[in-house]
Order: structure tokens, then C-alpha cells, then sequence
């Protein structure tokens, strides 16, 4: 593990790396990619948890231990903040890091006259609450190193705690509107076995402080279970955290506030997204810890071209999860088989918008039949085994292409989606039905893999040989139809995650998607 405190021996470090990793036909676009953990040092359970992550994702892991002053006002810890570089260079380097920035403060210039100096200033409506109201100048100091670490380092993801959940909005925000292009990774907290979050700062309480202080992370589970249990009101879920805080006398609460998560706004009433943040003292430690509240569970959107394996990927995911899996497919066939039942031509589109205004969806996972893992119902009838008939089969898509029918089922899987916990595929499921979905995935494989993979389907089934180019040819002419077409045409959600199936088998694409849904959903 190397260790720099310029920012010149950084540079050169980074260059001579990515020169050495580079593939050949990649001289403009460096293959590597580069994690940066941003820290203040004192490093705890909670930094090595964003090491962990950052090692997993990253070629190259860079940790950079900086007690800014920027981001302390004259009043504040900055002289007495632990200062423990040799106790984390060995942390570091036990956990696998390639190397640690730490610079001196003249390096980065931050101990100039601060009239002097550029600083970056995010929204105040976003410095001036919660933490910000007694921290002032805090998150424009922090805006403003963790800018100057993105420039040096140019890392590809950069890693943070959600215990600093107004750090991590204020970031993702300078991100967006600076045009970073870092991806922010946002890591759960690590707590004490009582609850308590880690911190550097809890070096500052006594033992019998750090058993008292447990009751932040308890105050806040209590206002959980009334939102579990359906409270969504500010004063209440607020009121609750108080009434458990003040049974712990040491306590002092500085807010006790419920905001909206990525702007920070006030909420008074949760409508979809809550966060709800204290800050105590205990003794001379400022403590703070929140909890983030969600009315829907998370959902993963799968898109993809024909052939990418969509379905059982889908399909298998939700299982591992416990996530229903919405068989968006089974209800076009659910659909299908209602009009054929009730003799109208699949080509009278009024008669059939009529049908499917009134009609009602259901479908439930079921784990012990592998033929049908999905049942179906419509208007109470189930319909599991009728709708995979080859008459279904011929007609699905003549009746799926009409606009009624699919802004019906528009309407009911979106219905669905309000609660959430659920994972849907198709061609517009990440662009269009749900464009807030927690995880968005583009599968793809490409012609030939996807034409090598139908033929070996064919034979497995007896069916008439047909060749490669033959089948290559009707998935080329496949994917155009689907991403020029006028309705519901194959998209790549922009924040989609392209993940491409060629040489990997069901179980590692499923794996990956499993572990980029635990990235993005706390
Ligand atoms: O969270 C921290 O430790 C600091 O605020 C950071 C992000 C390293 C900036 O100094």
C-alpha cells in the first residue's frame, strides 16, 4: 500500500496506473476504475464497511484522511478531533487498500485567509437546516474539499455513510448540478451491537455515555414501527423520537426533524419518502443518526431486447428477494384470453378497450410448481395454464399493440407499484411504467450469443432445425421492430445499468443483480 501527501505524487501514481492497466484499444477510455473513500481518519467499523464496498466494486481503492478545517467552525472539535494515522494505515492496509491520500492542509490551501480562496457553496435551502442551523459554514467547507478530492483523485465512485444523510443529499446534489461524473455510493450504518452508530466521535463519550446514547437509534426504531404501522404525520413521528429521547436525562437534543431526503425540505406528511434525523449532545459529543422511511418497498425494473433472458431472470430475482415478480407478459396473455373467450374479434379495438377497462389482474408467486411459478387470475377466474394455449400464444401480440390495452394494464401495474416490492421486465418497464424504480437493469446479449441460445432451445425441444444466420437475421430484424416502434418502444432508461449475458450462466447474472440491488436500496 502506498501512502502520499501530495497531490502532485497522487497524480502521478494514478497516471502511471492507468497507463499500465490500459487495454490497448482503449488508450482514450482507461478501463480501470477508481473508488475513493473520503475520510477524516479515526477510522471504525463504519469506514471499513465503505472500504469493503469500494474494494468490491473498484479496481483500484484510493482512502483519503483529511481533517478539513473548512468544515469546522472556531467553536468546534477541529483541534481535538482524533488524530490516529499509523493505528489507520494499518487498517487500511489490512483491508486491502492500494493507497492513502493524506495530505497536509497547506497542500490543498484550505488553511488560506478563507476570503481568499474559491469555495463551493451548495443551496442553502439544503446548509441551512437540520445540522447546518448550528454548523454553519460546515457543508460549504465539506462541499468544498470533497470537490478539490473528486478533482484530484477523478475517481469513478465515491463512497459515504448514510448516518451523514444531510452530507450525502448535499454531495449527490454538487454532483448533479457540477456535472461530476462520480457516482455517489451511498453505504448503511454500522452500528454498536446497542444500536448506536460508529463514529469518530464516539471516542469522546464515557462507557457509561456509550450505553446511554443507545437510545437515538432506539428512539428512532419506535417512530419506525408507527410508521410501519401506518403513521405518516410529522408532529407524531417527531414526537415520538422525543418522548424516548428524554427518558435518557444526559441527553440534549439539538432537532429532532423530518425532511425529505434528497432536498431536505420540511415534510409534514409522508407521502412516498421520509427522513427523519436527530442530533444530540452527549456530554461533549454531538451525535447524530437517522432513519429513512419508505411507503413503498423498492422495485427493480428489467428491461431488455428479446432473447436477453429477461423473464427467468426476473422471475428468479424476485424469488431470491422476496419480491413479487409482476409477469407483465401474463397479463397481456391474461388479456388475450379474455377476449378470445368472450368472441370478439382481436381486431375490434373499441370492443376490446371496453373489456379491458372493466377487467381485474391478479397474480401470485407460487414456489412449488416449476411449470407455472406464476398463477393468474382474471376478473376471478384463474386463467394459469389456459393463457400459455398456442391460440393465446398466436394472438397476444396483435392485442398487446393496442393503445387501450396497454394504457389499461399501464394503469394496473402501476396500481401495483405503489406498494412496491416488486420486479416487472419488458421493453418500457424502466422508461416508462416505472421511471422511479429503485434499480434499473438493461439486459442484453448480444445477436449471435441470443441466436446461439434459441437454436440450443429448439433442439431441446425437437423442433426443425434452423440456422445461426437464420436466426440471427430474425432477432436483427426483431430488435429494430422493438426500438422503432410507435408504442412502448425498447429503451434504455438513462440510469439504467447495462448488464450485457454473453459467457455468463443465469446464476451469475442473477448474483449481480442481487448485488447491485443491495447497492442501491438501504
Ligand atoms: O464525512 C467525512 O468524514 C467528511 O465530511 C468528508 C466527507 C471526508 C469531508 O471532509
Amino acid at each position: 500500500m502506498r501512502l502520499f501527501t501530495t497531490v502532485a505524487a497522487l497524480r502521478c501514481y494514478l497516471k502511471l496506473y492507468q497507463k499500465r492497466n490500459q487495454s490497448p484499444d482503449e488508450t482514450d477510455n482507461p478501463s480501470v476504475s477508481i473508488g475513493l473513500v473520503p475520510t477524516m481518519g479515526a477510522l471504525h467499523w463504519g469506514h471499513l464497511s465503505l472500504i469493503a464496498r469500494a474494494k468490491k466494486e473498484n479496481d483500484l481503492v484510493i482512502v483519503s484522511i483529511f481533517v478539513n478545517p473548512l468544515q469546522f467552525a472556531p467553536t468546534e472539535d477541529y483541534q481535538s478531533y482524533p488524530r490516529t494515522l499509523e493505528r489507520d494505515r494499518l487498517l487500511c492496509q489490512q483491508s486491502g487498500v492500494d493507497a492513502i491520500f493524506a495530505p497536509e492542509a497547506q497542500e490543498l490551501g484550505v488553511n488560506e485567509q478563507l476570503s481568499s480562496r474559491t469555495q463551493v457553496v451548495p443551496p442553502s435551502s439544503m446548509t441551512s437546516v437540520l445540522c447546518g442551523k448550528t454548523r454553519l459554514g460546515h457543508f460549504q467547507g465539506v462541499a468544498t474539499i470533497v470537490t478539490q478530492l473528486f478533482n484530484i483523485v477523478q475517481p469513478n465512485k465515491a463512497y459515504f455513510g448514510q448516518k451523514d444523510a444531510q452530507q450525502v443529499a448535499i454531495i449527490r446534489r454538487l454532483v448533479k448540478d457540477l456535472n461530476f461524473s462520480v457516482k455517489i455510493v451511498t453505504c448503511p450504518t454500522v452500528r454498536e451491537t446497542s444500536g448506536l452508530a460508529k463514529s469518530s466521535r464516539n471516542q469522546y463519550l464515557t462507557p457509561v455515555q456509550i450505553e446511554q446514547a443507545a437510545v437515538l437509534n432506539r428512539s428512532l426504531q419506535q417512530a419506525k414501527l408507527a410508521f410501519q404501522a401506518g403513521e405518516r404525520d410529522r408532529q407524531v413521528l417527531e414526537a415520538i423520537v422525543n418522548k424516548e429521547l428524554a427518558t435518557v436525562e444526559c441527553v440534549a437534543v439539538e432537532y429532532v426533524e423530518l425532511v425529505e431526503p434528497d432536498t431536505l425540505m420540511p415534510l409534514e406528511k409522508i407521502e412516498d419518502r421520509g427522513l427523519l434525523a436527530i442530533s444530540v449532545r452527549v456530554g461533549s459529543a454531538r451525535l447524530i443518526d437517522n432513519v429513512l422511511l419508505k411507503v413503498r418497498s423498492p422495485i427493480v425494473a428489467i428491461d431488455g431486447p428479446a432473447g436477453a433472458g429477461k423473464s427467468t431472470v426476473a422471475r428468479l430475482v424476485a424469488a431470491e428477494l422476496g419480491l413479487v415478480y409482476l409477469d407483465t407478459g401474463a397479463m397481456y396473455r391474461a388479456l388475450t384470453f379474455l377476449v378470445l373467450q368472450s368472441g370478439i374479434s382481436v381486431d375490434d379495438e373499441r370492443a376490446i378497450a371496453q373489456v379491458v377497462s372493466n377487467c381485474s389482474i391478479q397474480l401470485s408467486s407460487s414456489t412449488d410448481d416449476l411449470d407455472y411459478p406464476v398463477r393468474v387470475w382474471i376478473n376471478g377466474e384463474e386463467v394459469t395454464q389456459v393463457i400459455r394455449s398456442a391460440e393465446v400464444t398466436a394472438n397476444v401480440s396483435a392485442i398487446a399493440s393496442q393503445k387501450a390495452v396497454r394504457s389499461a394494464l399501464l394503469q394496473q401495474q402501476q396500481s401495483w407499484g405503489l406498494k412496491g416490492g416488486l420486479v416487472a421486465e419488458g421493453r418500457d418497464i424502466g422508461t416508462h411504467v416505472f421511471p422511479n424504480a429503485e434499480l434499473k437493469v438493461f439486459l442484453t446479449a448480444s445477436v449471435s450469443e441470443r441466436a446461439r441460445r434459441r437454436q440450443q432451445d429448439f433442439q431441446t425441444q425437437g423442433q426443425v432445425e434452423i440456422t445461426l444466420e437464420q436466426l440471427e437475421q430474425t432477432i436483427q430484424e426483431r430488435d429494430r421492430a422493438d426500438s422503432t416502434r410507435e408504442l412502448a418502444p425498447l429503451q434504455k432508461a438513462p440510469d439504467a445499468i447495462e448488464l450485457c449475458t454473453d459467457g455468463l450462466s443465469i446464476n451469475q447474472v442473477i448474483n449481480k443483480i442481487i448485488s447491485l440491488y443491495h447497492e442501491v436500496v438501504i
